[in-house]
């Protein structure tokens, strides 16, 4: 079909909520795509985040088609080998005690949620413990919950009513997480420790550290959202682990399938066995092809790979910073904010018209290239981009 069609097709039959860029991709090779006309492209997306390894990875792919070949799909109601492996790299890479299978970050959010109020349910013998304090310009899904836990007046319209009982406190002001707990009823605190969506704002360590202070003496649990910040792209294999504390419960989701659908909840020591049977679950949640990807996924992110991404995030950072046109740039590891002077929005129209992928945040550039991104690529890439923003 050609590209023209594949446009008409998709402007007619698929739902307006996209504003999709000008171009139509049919495959690609790590960290390079091509289009339909057989043009190359540098990938800063990987399609938000998500294409951890690249694009036709060839291990995540034989890890995918072997198990495609075998089970595509059961149920929960049944034990499957993919899911319960995952379940256990997950558990002993980072000490978390249980995981929960969804499909999508929002998903993730939903069962940190749930298993949040519950642990307040279970220990109050009501619901008078059922807030949640998120911070201003957060993003943490779609959903109508999701959507309420987000700290973005933005997202607070046009869906009413929202599910009650999530405040929202500004983001490096400890005093009003504390103001909002001493208020009471409140069982947690759910955190991005880089805010992607709101622009690639890391919080610094002297703000999160209060906070853990704060959650303590008000018996209120910490979850992290990593479904953007995790399974390495940050530079460590979740981000929590450069800011030297032990969330009670990590949703995640974005890298950790590879490029299919995947969401995970871990949940900690406090939190394991808060939800019992029937208290929550999904029909495809830990599908056995997601998750056979997904442990080809983690087993690789080890030191080597970490290392590559903490020190290609330096050389992006070191690239822009005092380059013209650009104001700031934020970020921790492969997950790069740019504040440029031309709006973000031009800068990327401009860049793919030049064979370079970036993103948008708010009002930022954003670059979250594939983990496994060669130097020789970024640097191609990083050029092409400094000439945009720099026109
Ligand atoms: C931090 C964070 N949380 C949640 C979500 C929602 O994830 P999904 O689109 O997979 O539902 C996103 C997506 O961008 C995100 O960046």
């Amino acid at each position: 079909m050609d590209e023209l069609d594949i446009k008409a097709l998709d402007r007619t039959y698929v739902a307006n909520t996209y504003g999709r860029a000008d171009v139509v991709f049919t495959q690609g090779r790590g960290a390079e795509v091509f289009d339909e006309q057989g043009r190359r492209y540098i990938d800063l997306g990987a399609g938000i985040a998500v294409n951890s390894f690249g694009i036709g990875d060839p291990v995540w792919a034989a890890a995918v088609t072997e198990q495609l070949g075998r089970l595509q799909h059961m149920s929960n109601l049944y034990y499957t080998e993919p899911c319960a492996k995952l379940a256990k790299l997950l558990c002993e890479r980072t000490g978390f005690r249980k995981v929960f299978f969804g499909n999508s970050g929002a998903e993730a959010n939903e069962c940190a949620i749930k298993t949040a109020r519950k642990w307040a349910f279970d220990k109050y013998g009501d619901e008078s413990h059922s807030t949640i304090i998120t911070l201003k310009n957060s993003f943490h899904g779609r959903t109508i919950t999701t959507l309420a836990a987000t700290g973005q007046d933005a997202f607070h319209t046009k869906f009413g009513p929202f599910t009650p009982g999530f405040v929202h406190a500004s983001a490096q002001d400890a005093g009003e997480v504390r103001a909002l707990a001493e208020k009471g009823g409140c069982c947690a605190v759910m955190l991005e420790l880089v805010q992607g969506e709101g622009g690639v704002v890391p919080l610094t360590r002297e703000y999160v550290d209060e906070v853990v202070k704060i959650a303590k003496e008000y018996d209120m649990l910490i979850i992290v959202d990593e479904v953007q910040t995790g399974n390495g792209r940050t530079g460590t294999l979740y981000a929590y682990e450069q800011f030297g504390f032990m969330p009670d419960i990590v949703s995640t989701a974005k890298g950790l399938g590879g490029g299919l659908p995947l969401g995970a909840c871990l949940l900690g020591e406090r939190v394991e066995h808060t939800l019992g049977r029937g208290d929550h679950g999904s029909t495809f949640g830990g599908n056995p092809v997601s998750c056979a990807g997904a442990i080809s996924i983690i087993e690789r992110i080890d030191g080597k790979l970490l290392e590559g991404v903490r020190r290609k995030g330096e050389l992006i950072k070191k690239a822009f910073e005092g380059a013209r046109g650009v104001k700031s740039v934020t970020g921790l590891g492969l997950m790069v904010g740019l504040l440029t002077e031309k709006p973000a929005g031009e800068v990327v129209k401009e860049a793919i018209a030049r064979g370079v992928i970036p993103l948008t945040a708010h009002e930022k550039v954003r670059l979250v290239p594939p983990l496994t991104i060669t130097d020789e690529q970024l640097c191609e890439a990083i050029e092409i981009l400094k000439e945009v923003i720099g026109e």
